[in-house]
């Protein structure tokens, strides 16, 4: 991309699993910041393409399929339609939808897999691995679990251990066994095609390409500045799997696309598709010589893809960061024909009430779920939801939040200033713009209405330069200003007061104000949707445009306002409680029957001869640092006495380094070293861990010496 103004924007959001319904974390990380960005680029008249749809295949989908008992196909069958619905639910308006179990999905990824093929950009390579005789199937990662050789969760997948955060081998597990038999696997050679992501790497093109992280927020540079630091391994693009998108080459069968490698060009076939029905209704209006027949024809795709004026955005979650900012433009760029990524706006995450949020412990605010206890209320949640977007860092969600937000900010702020604006309009003029006969000479009232509009001038820019830089909690809050001022120019003058002695000045006042309203019926379009569209019909102006979003006089005089209708409730304590109490009997079913729960299994037995191999030590901490790029981690310096130790703990969620200073803590003295983010870490500290990931440090009642023996 040169550095001009693009000609247009491609959008895109990350492809969901259809694995399951959305919640909040879902919306606050990428589908609703991707919205507010493609509603205000709309706003000011851009070409943008806003693209997203189901990720049908990987191993989420078998698993879930297997929980339930249907086919991985009934699976994505039921979660596409539920996905689809709560995004237009809430508003998220995407040009287009589609599924990775579509045709021109199927053949669009086997084209893109030949292409590099036929190029020779992969390297076949026949490795070993974990194969269920029973099931007579290879296991993909997530099919394998075991001990995770760092913290010992016994749950640990084959890829990652969710509990210490990780990133593991299937080889790395400690008596690994298959999900789907139980059977403990066994290693067997098969062929994949791997891309040479290291050698990639190294090319010029690519060195050329993360140019561009510069200008990308940190979390994005930090997580992919490690990757590279480490150097990039080759990666297969190709899985022993029987659901996903076919290996379209000769002596691959039974083998599927890497879902990873399917996934991002769901992008693409979704373009297509998009293009397909756009030219055929474009073409349906064109016919013949219909006076209808208007608009421009939809740019091509070659126009979206494959030309250097299109800026393409990908809005992602952190967990997404690798494959869209380094893995999919590899892909992109060995291909030789696509542009490669402007963009690649990535949110940290949201939790919920102290939790992580979580699909399979239910832990979690169902979009469709909210749907029923708050009705048209879906404004509210967007307006919290962006308030709190982990935008920086990962953020939470609690109702009483919720509440607060609404009320003192929906309510209070933007819904009292509006309705107070129209009720009195109604009640001085009829429900009429006042026309204005002489202007102000008070010189307080000067004094305040230059105030307020300078206010609202600055917040108004800085809104814009906030949404321009994908700041949109920023941008919003700015938003709530312009509401802000306006309610203080009121308060300042009170024109319900000045009527009595003043009725010329409060014309002026009262025609600011009406002004200022429908400045926020602007500016609110790409946060509040549907307020938007509410506060123009009260304005009877549904063709307000952002061109006049710093007009003096949008709305005319004299002009005929619609009816004023409020534009939000108050939420009440008992609906709080309801929500908090609903989350209540989650969590106690949660530890009733914890799911998969490791504190129900006891390990098989072991001799005393066994236990006296660990040699466990007390220590001391001495120093306490948090691991720069490793949201888990501190780097401990222990004191055994007999010597110091480095030690990384991944326990950072769960205390602040100052906290563990001075500590007595129980070592695993005998842990052969191993190196984690380049750092050495010379033994493990034992902790007692619960299903939800807590982790609190195991030291010795009593003070004792450091170095003793814990037996
Ligand atoms: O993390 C996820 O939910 C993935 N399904 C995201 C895929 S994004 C893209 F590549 F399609
Ligand atoms: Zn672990």
């Amino acid at each position: 991309m040169n550095n001009s103004e693009p000609k247009r924007y491609l959008v895109t959001a990350a492809l969901p699993y259809a694995n399951g319904p959305v919640h909040i974390g879902h919306l606050a990380g990428c589908y609703l910041p991707a919205d507010i960005y493609v509603r205000y680029l709309k706003a000011q008249g851009k070409e943008v393409l806003f693209i997203c749809g189901s990720d049908e295949h990987g191993v989420p989908i078998t698993i879930k399929a297997k929980k339930e008992g249907i086919t991985p196909q009934q699976v994505v069958d039921k979660y596409d339609g539920i996905m689809k619905n709560a995004f237009k639910d809430f508003g998220i308006d995407f040009s287009y939808y589609g599924r990775t179990s579509s045709k021109t999905h199927h053949d669009t990824a086997q084209e893109f897999f030949r292409t590099l093929y036929d190029k020779g950009v992969f390297k076949e390579e026949i490795t070993k691995q974990y194969y269920d005789e029973e099931a007579k199937q290879f296991l993909a990662d997530r099919y394998i679990t075991g001990t995770c050789p760092r913290c010992g969760n016994p749950n640990a997948y084959g890829d990652q251990c969710e509990k210490c955060g990780t990133t593991l081998s299937p080889t790395d597990l400690i008596n690994p066994k298959s999900a789907l038999s139980g059977a403990t696997p066994v290693l067997k050679e098969t062929k994949n095609w791997f891309l040479p992501m290291g050698d990639i790497q190294q090319s010029d093109e690519f060195q050329e390409y993360i140019k561009r992280f510069e200008g990308w927020k940190s979390n994005i540079k930090g997580q992919c500045s490690s990757w590279l630091t480490e150097g990039l391994q080759p990666r297969a693009m190709t899985r022993d799997l029987d659901w996903g998108v076919p290996v379209p080459i000769d002596g691959a069968d039974g083998k599927v696309l890497y879902v990873w490698f399917d996934a991002p060009i769901g992008y693409i076939s979704a373009t297509k598709e998009y293009l397909q029905l756009a030219a055929s209704n474009w073409q349906l209006a064109n016919t013949g010589d219909r006076p209808e027949a208007s608009g421009q024809k939809p740019a091509a795709f070659e126009d979206w893809w494959q030309n250097d004026e299109t800026a393409l955005i990908h809005f992602i979650g952190k967990d997404n960061i690798v494959f869209h900012a380094i893995i999919f433009p590899m892909m992109l760029m060995t291909h030789g024909k696509f542009i490669l990524p402007t963009n690649v706006p990535a949110n940290e995450f949201l939790n919920l009430e102290g939790d992580k949020i979580s699909t399979s412990r239910n832990w979690a605010v169902w979009l469709h779920e909210y749907l029923v206890d708050f009705p048209n209320r879906q404004d509210e949640l967007r307006y919290v939801l962006t308030s709190i977007a982990p935008e920086t860092k990962d953020s939470e969600f609690t109702w009483k939040d919720y509440q607060t937000r609404v009320n003192s900010e929906l309510v209070s702020i933007f819904g009292n200033f509006v309705n107070r604006v129209l009720v009195l309009s109604n009640k001085f003029y009829e429900g009429k713009i006042p026309a204005i006969t002489s202007a102000l000479t008070d010189e307080r009232l000067l004094t305040c209405r230059q105030t307020c509009l300078d206010s609202i001038a600055q917040s108004l820019h800085a809104m814009r330069e906030d949404l321009d830089a994908v700041k949109l909690r920023d941008a919003q809050a700015e938003f709530i200003n312009v509401a802000r001022a306006g309610n203080k120019y009121l308060a300042d003058t009170e024109p319900w007061k000045l009527i009595k002695t003043d009725a010329e000045s409060v014309k002026q006042i009262m025609f600011d104000a009406l002004q200022i309203c429908a400045k926020l019926a602007i500016a609110a379009e790409p946060f509040l949707p549907h307020t938007a569209t509410k506060l123009k019909a009260m304005l009877a102006a549904n063709d307000l445009h952002w061109s006049s979003l710093f007009n003096e006089n949008i709305l005319k005089e004299n002009r005929q306002l619609g009816t004023a209708e409020i534009l939000y409730k108050q939420v009440e304590d008992e609906e709080i409680l309801k929500q908090l109490t609903r989350l209540e009997n989650i969590k106690i079913a949660n530890i009733q029957q914890p799911e998969a729960s490791s504190l129900n299994e006891v390990k098989a037995d072991i001799t005393y001869e066994d236990f006296e191999k660990l040699d466990l030590r007390v220590g001391k901490v001495l120093e306490a640092e948090k691991v720069p790029k490793a949201d888990k981690l501190l780097k401990l310096i222990v004191d055994l006495g007999f010597e110091k130790r480095t030690i990384l703990s991944g326990i950072a969620e769960y205390y602040q380094p100052e906290e563990l200073v001075g500590k007595l803590v129980t070592v695993v003295a005998n842990l052969a070293p191993r190196k984690i983010r380049g750092i050495e870490s010379q033994g493990m500290l034992l902790m007692a861990g619960n299903d939800f990931g807590k982790l609190y440090s195991v030291g010795p009642e009593k003070d004792i010496e450091v170095g003793s023996v814990v037996k």
